[in-house]
């Protein structure tokens, strides 16, 4: 699998292009902003976009959907259908995070309503993208409708903010469940195995193993935290 990075938007969030190296076929994972980036990418590599495969529909995840189809009009756009308010709902997004209605265009964080969605992914469902097969696993916790991507065969997962390297992602905006985002990490993402590389939403790569062991929302060494600080 071919794995481009792009650091997009003030949120500095990780968007990804995903390719087949024999056919191809390409996807993009949460294009925060950047699309002319994103895009000059994908045409110097002969790569033929078939969708913007989004984990949810935060603003840094979703920022450059409009701008990014707009270029490759013929790409589907999925995401589940518990984060379709949120997606809609775009422009609204930065009100309810606190920014004030007056500071979005001097934080670029003016949006347009974003295209049509093609449709929602299924909890379980195998998506090709030419030899490439990454099944789709409903995780919430830090929304109602996040997905992870996972390639088992390359031993790949993509946990958009799920699961970070040091730590998982916040569940204080809405549809937010700290307990629910434990329960998903536990019970879908841990059982991967300890080999499987974690490429999160934000910050650094890292790998299954590693969290389990050392993330101290996984160790119990945060929950201690809140014990001991009385
Ligand atoms: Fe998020």
């Amino acid at each position: 699998m071919i794995i481009e990075t792009f650091i997009t938007s003030p949120f500095e969030q990780n968007t990804r292009v995903l390719a087949c190296v024999k056919t191809r076929r390409a996807v993009c994972v949460d294009p925060g902003d950047s699309a002319e980036t994103i895009a000059a990418y994908i045409n110097e590599n002969n790569f033929n976009l078939q969708a913007i495969t989004l984990t949810h529909a935060h603003l840094d995840h979703i920022g450059g959907v409009s701008d990014l189809f707009k270029l490759f009009p013929n790409a589907e756009i999925i995401l589940h259908a518990g984060d379709e308010d949120l997606y809609y709902g775009l422009p609204e997004q930065p009100l309810f995070m606190g920014i004030p209605r007056h500071q979005l265009k001097a934080l670029g964080l003016e949006y347009e309503a974003p295209p049509p969605l093609t449709r929602h992914w299924r909890d379980g469902e195998i998506y090709a993208v030419g030899t490439l097969n990454f099944k789709i696993l409903h995780c919430p916790g830090h929304t109602r409708g996040h997905v992870i991507f996972v390639e088992e065969n390359e031993r790949k997962v993509f946990s958009g903010d799920c699961l970070f390297a040091g730590s998982i992602g916040r569940t204080d905006l809405p549809g937010g469940d700290y307990e629910q985002l434990i329960s998903s990490i536990t019970e879908k993402i841990l059982p991967l195995g300890d080999d499987v590389t974690v490429y999160s939403g934000h910050g650094d790569n890292t790998t299954i193993g590693r969290e389990r062991t050392t993330n101290p929302f996984l160790t119990g060494a945060y929950q201690m935290s809140l014990g001991n600080s009385g």
